[in-house]
């Protein structure tokens, strides 16, 4: 059967393995490269990308595939052809879809009429990707996951969805800090603390800031206007102005805590040049590590 990879649940079983082996590419360690030769990906983006674009194509090279970057307005999708027999007929030439969507159900639609595993690449519910990056990071810079707190801080927005389920799946305490009205999908949350409850790891949404950060190992910030809610802009800085990751904020947590965000960042909003440029920032880390993270997802999937 193929393997989709819609939500970070659906690497629940395996995602300590998939992190390993995600550190082992990363290290050089293990003889994987070229065993997608022959190998290709269809990645389609409904919105633009920067990271998850570049990462997956030359990950695809590295491994010894192909990657092809498609558009809806140059595929027929942008003429009405639907999602389901674009799916169908991409199965019959590539062996994996990426697709970046606007929304979940085009998502789900696409990999019910894929024969071929499609991985989200960014919807309006989940990054999962990401989230195994952000994953590989937190252990890189904090040893494990058990007895640590992220502290994430702004929209509970596709990647606040993402990172409640997987804290939750690898036993890391999480908490989110959002204002009223943008808290994360109610489903998540009691998803995340069904799952969390078995790790034995906490899992919370509040809406202090100051409250989130209190003891935090890692504090994770995104943007407050995701792509697609642009018309939202000027509304969402006047609700998000007290959520922003500045040094004040920073000095409330431990005092070695780390500061990520998935990026791209808008400076002097959601966190400042003070902060993202300064020294507990692993920014540029995870941004590496969705190449290496996506090796391993890419080798899990593609048969
Ligand atoms: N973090 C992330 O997904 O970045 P891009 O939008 O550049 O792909
Ligand atoms: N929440 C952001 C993440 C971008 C990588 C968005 O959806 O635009």
């Amino acid at each position: 059967m193929k393997r989709d990879v819609i939500s970070i649940l659906d690497l629940k079983d395996d995602l300590g393995g998939i992190l390993e082996l995600a550190s082992k590419l990363k290290k050089g360690k293990m003889k994987k490269e070229k065993s997608l030769s022959g190998k290709t990906l269809a990645m389609i983006f409904e919105k633009s990308s920067t990271r998850t674009r570049v990462s997956f194509e030359a990950g695809m090279a590295q491994l010894g595939g192909h990657a092809l970057y498609l558009s809806p307005k140059d595929l027929q999708i942008g003429r009405g052809e639907t999602i389901a027999d674009t799916a169908r007929v991409l199965s019959r030439y590539v062996d994996c879809i990426m697709y970046r969507a606007f929304s979940h159900a085009a998502m789900l639609e696409l990999a019910e009429n894929a024969s071929v595993p499609v991985i989200n690449g960014l919807d309006d519910v989940e990054h999962p990707c990401q989230i195994v990056a952000d994953l590989l990071t937190v252990k890189e810079h904090r040893g494990g996951f058990k007895g640590r707190k992220m502290a994430y801080v702004g929209d509970g927005n596709n990647v606040c969805n993402s990172l409640l389920l997987g804290a939750a799946i690898v036993g890391m305490d999480f908490v989110a800090a959002c204002p009223k009205g943008y808290e994360p999908d109610r489903k998540i949350v009691s998803e995340a603390r069904r799952i969390a409850k078995g790790t034995k790891c906490s899992s919370e949404v509040v809406d202090d800031p100051v409250v989130a950060v209190k003891g935090a190992d890692v504090i994770y910030t995104d943007v407050w206007t995701s792509m697609g809610q642009e018309a939202e802009a000027e509304k969402r800085e006047k609700a998000f102005a007290p959520y922003q990751v500045n040094s004040a904020l920073v000095r409330k947590a431990k005092k070695d805590c780390i500061v990520m965000h998935c990026l791209p960042a808008h400076r002097g909003l959601e966190i400042t040049d003070e902060v993202i440029d300064g020294k507990r920032s692993v920014v540029f880390d995870q941004a590496e590590n969705r190449l290496h993270a996506q090796k391993a997802i890419l080798l899990s999937v593609i048969r």
